[in-house]
């Protein structure tokens, strides 16, 4: 299949390990050189920036907390730097506390907001200012949880809200200079993020035995769609939401 992406470059934040690798692999498979951002796991990084380069194509490894302004400055400057330009950016690290609203503060809510959200704004003003040899697109990563209610997920689906709101006002205010933005938003995906859920076993059992199409949404389902929406083939979807969850949603 050739998806007519072979020489343009990508920025996937959040991409050492989880849905990002799969969303970084998933690209250079079809020949795009890709830019692995991470916060804490180097080792990891590497490794996949190994994967990357092992399919022929350019691999970066890029350190930056995307909650800080300056680190996104420092990773679009290295990304200038080193290839001159970019044509994709993949907008998928997330972080956040999961526990019931009664034990949440307002510093965690600020901080799922921050790198869930707010992030979108620096990472999207340095993707403008840099060359591109084609259109650029920009997918955000969210999750049921903008619109669902899911035990512990207060303060990150109501990030991920915020972040489906700000692609499309962002989406209607870029469109204009060439860059369109979309979110791809997965259902309950097992990565080590679930480590993370004190219910961890019952979502995934839960997700499973609802989902219409019998499994899991596995991250290389959420990787294809991603992919899909770099393409010219999406040229036309501006500012929207693609659900990739085997039909969890849709059930009453
Ligand atoms: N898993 C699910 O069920 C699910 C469902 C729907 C949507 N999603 C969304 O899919 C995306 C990826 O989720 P995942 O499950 O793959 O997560 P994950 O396994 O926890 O991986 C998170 C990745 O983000 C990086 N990261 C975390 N905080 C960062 C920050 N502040 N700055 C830069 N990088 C940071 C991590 O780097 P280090 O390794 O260095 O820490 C890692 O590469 C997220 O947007 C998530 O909300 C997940």
């Amino acid at each position: 299949m050739d998806l007519k992406l072979r020489g343009k470059r990508a920025l996937v934040t959040g991409s050492s390990r989880g849905i990002g690798r799969a969303i970084a692999l998933s690209l250079a498979d079809f020949k795009v050189d890709v830019a692995i951002n991470y916060l804490r796991n180097r080792t990891r990084a590497e490794e996949t920036a190994h994967e990357i380069e092992a399919r022929g194509v350019r691999a970066l490894v890029l350190k930056g907390n995307v909650a800080k302004p300056d680190h996104v400055a420092r990773i679009f400057e290295a990304l200038k730097n080193e290839w001159g330009g970019l044509e994709i950016v993949v907008s998928n690290a997330a972080s956040g506390v999961l526990r019931p609203a009664r034990e949440l503060t307002l510093h965690h809510f600020d901080w799922a907001m921050h790198i869930n959200a707010a992030a979108l704004l620096p990472i999207t003003q340095q993707f403008l200012e840099l060359p591109s040899e084609s259109k650029k697109s920009l997918v955000a990563v969210s999750s049921l949880g903008a619109i669902r209610a899911i035990p512990n997920y207060t303060a990150v689906g109501a990030s991920k809200a915020a972040l489906e709101s700000m692609v499309r006002h962002l989406a209607a205010e870029f469109a204009p200079e060439g860059l369109r933005i979309n979110a791809v938003s997965a259902g309950t995906v097992d990565t080590e993020a679930l480590t993370h859920f004190p219910n961890r076993e019952e979502l995934l059992e839960g997700a499973r035995a609802r989902t219409p199409a019998g499994r899991l949404v596995d991250p290389q389902d959420v990787a294809n769609v991603v992919v899909f929406m770099c393409t010219d083939f999406a040229a036309m979807i501006h500012g929207q939401i693609v659900v990739v969850d085997g039909g969890y949603s849709i059930l009453a």
